[in-house]
């Protein structure tokens, strides 16, 4: 291995992505428990946005940004037992918790802020934190797991089970919402799927989506996600949208739906009724991406089905900031990764 080794990292930070930085630092060496990742390929997340413009708690100049990537061990320190040197393996988003429900402090261990992420050519994680690749996928593919894909299958599987045959709303075309489409349809349930766009509509079609709405064209995009089940509405809805889009995915549930809330990539400008909330038996419950142990369900479900995540476009690891300013466009559909070479 060599002494040193590219890292990425953000000097400060503010909406310019002028304080990504390219340093060269010491390769790190494993204590116990410990192993170094080459990392291969990474991906971005919305977070990663956040992360920049220095709006994710606990994050400090210096950080080494983003949490998902994937690669091979290349160093195990003292009793490593999970892997061994040459494994493919995929980082953990939240390298602490393990399985089981979210814990307060487990918060403190996500990659990329407000611990170091992996955007370097070599990563020390410690053995719990990683699972291995299966070898259907590549690199580029297992980056953009860990926190996209995981929180779309906690966002399925988060409360009631979710059944075959039920219905199951996604919000746009970006990584979660992607991946909850794809997943939703290997359980064999029926998606509709929301977009500003015709054209990532069809392309939404392609997928498995079985109707779509232009939420941009249709501002009351509740009522005709309504229409589209014959007026019953959806059992359940992954939230990506925030405040501004809740009162419409309130109004398009069914009778004992669920609405997984992820994310506000519409904004948090927006009030809502909360009076909508007690519509007939509606439960909500709120995403913290997922454990070890899901990320170990989803690769386990992802192989049997034969799933292939949608890459939209990946970078070189030299322009890194030009992927950071391609999500931040919004043109993207899936995920933008970064490759690490
Ligand atoms: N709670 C958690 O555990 C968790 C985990 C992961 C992500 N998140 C959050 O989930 C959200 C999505 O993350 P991501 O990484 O998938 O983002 P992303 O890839 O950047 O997704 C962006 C896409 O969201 C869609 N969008 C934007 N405004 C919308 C609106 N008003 N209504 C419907 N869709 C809209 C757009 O799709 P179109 O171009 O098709 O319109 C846009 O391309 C973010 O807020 C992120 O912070 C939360």
């Amino acid at each position: 291995m060599p002494d040193t080794m590219k890292a990425y990292h953000f000097d400060a930070f503010n909406d310019e992505l002028a304080s990504l930085r390219l340093r060269e630092d010491p390769v790190p060496s494993p204590g116990p428990g410990q192993v170094v990742v080459r990392m291969r390929a990474t991906s971005l997340n919305y977070r990663d946005l956040l992360a920049a413009w220095g709006q994710l708690p606990g994050i400090k100049p210096g950080l080494i940004p983003l949490s998902d990537g994937a690669g091979v061990v290349v160093a195990v320190g003292a009793s490593v037992y999970r892997v061994k040197l040459g494994d493919r393996v995929v980082a953990a988003f939240n390298q602490t918790w393990i399985s089981g429900r979210p814990e307060l402090e487990f918060m403190r261990d996500m990659l990329g802020g407000p611990v170091d992420g992996v955007l370097a050519q070599y990563v020390l994680l410690d053995q719990q934190g990683l699972e291995r690749l299966p070898d259907s996928l590549s690199f580029e593919e297992g980056a953009t797991l860990p926190c996209a894909a995981v929180t779309a299958w906690s966002s399925l599987h988060c409360g009631r089970p979710l059944l075959g045959g039920q219905t199951v709303l996604v919000q746009g075309s970006g990584g979660v919402s992607i991946f909850a489409l794809q997943l939703a349809k290997s359980f064999g349930c029926r998606v509709i799927a929301t977009t500003s766009s015709d054209e990532k509509g069809e392309r939404l079609r392609k997928l498995g989506a079985d109707a779509v709405v232009n939420y941009a064209q249709t501002p009351e995009w509740g009522a005709a996600v309504r229409e589209l089940t014959g007026w019953r509405g959806v059992d359940r809805v992954v939230e990506v949208g925030g405040p501004g889009t809740l009162e419409q995915s309130i109004a398009c549930t069914a009778f004992n739906a669920q609405i997984a809330l992820v994310g506000f990539v519409g904004g948090l400008g927006a009030q809502i009724n909360p009076r909508l909330l007690m519509r007939g038996g509606l439960a909500t419950h709120s995403i913290a991406v997922g454990s070890r142990a899901d990320l170990a369900r989803l690769l386990a479900a992802i192989e049997a089905s034969q799933l292939r995540p949608v890459i939209d476009r990946v970078f070189a690891f030299s322009q890194a900031a030009d992927a950071y300013r391609y999500l931040q466009g919004r043109g993207h559909f899936g995920k933008v990764v970064i490759s690490v070479d």
